[in-house]
């Protein structure tokens, strides 16, 4: 089988790269096939244009679009990997999410009600810079979103690796602990 990790992070030395490169080591050893998007580095464009939003309800989508679902149809789970900025993924992803899951690919509306297209696992690696706090519900907040958004378009989500606590100075331990969770969530993937 084979994964796609989509990954929204500008720098190659970042924690979110050290993640991605450990889940793709475990979905290899596990014994099948990665292939990880770097939307940074592929320049992807994140911003819906109006020509485009347009396209959206008579089905037109541009070839760069169709590019992206073609490797979406060609993977049997997807994975996102990237920091939490400001509540939210990075913006090049929240695009990347908001271009590529069209009407009619994503989903379509059968009977008013709305059914999802992609049959595929799912899972997120998310960084977070702040630890899980009593007062206010930051899992909620931070990731409840995007598991919406995957459950949505039909995909069997799996359960997150959310890091908290992510940041320079964090106790090396907690680090290296994320990390070689990745590993064996990338080696899980496909069980
Ligand atoms: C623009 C920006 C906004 C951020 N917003 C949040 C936030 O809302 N909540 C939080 O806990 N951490 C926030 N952080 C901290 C990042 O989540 C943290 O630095 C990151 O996960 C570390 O991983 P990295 O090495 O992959 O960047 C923010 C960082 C940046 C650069």
């Amino acid at each position: 089988m084979k994964a796609l990790i989509v990954t929204a992070h500008p720098q190659q030395d970042s924690f979110t790269w050290a993640l991605t490169e450990q889940f793709v080591a475990g979905v290899i050893a596990s014994g099948h096939e990665v292939e990880v998007a770097d939307l940074y580095s592929e320049g992807f464009n994140p911003v819906v244009s109006i020509a485009e939003m347009a396209g959206w309800q008579s089905g037109l989508v541009s070839p760069e679009i169709r590019a992206e679902q073609e490797r979406i149809r060609n993977c049997d789970g997807l994975i996102l990997s990237y920091p939490v900025w400001w509540s939210t993924p990075p913006a090049i992803l929240s695009g990347w999410l908001q271009r590529v899951l069209t009407l009619g690919f994503a989903f379509k509306h059968v009977g008013g009600r709305t059914e999802g297209q992609l049959k595929v696992r799912a899972q997120m690696l998310v960084n977070i810079g702040s630890r899980q706090r009593q007062d206010v519900d930051l899992a909620k907040l931070y990731l409840e979103p995007m598991i919406g958004v995957l459950h949505y378009c039909g995909m069997n989500v799996l359960p997150s690796q959310a890091n908290w606590g992510v940041y320079p100075q964090a106790d090396r331990d907690t680090l290296q602990a994320y990390i070689d969770q990745a590993y064996e969530n990338g080696k899980r993937f496909f069980s």
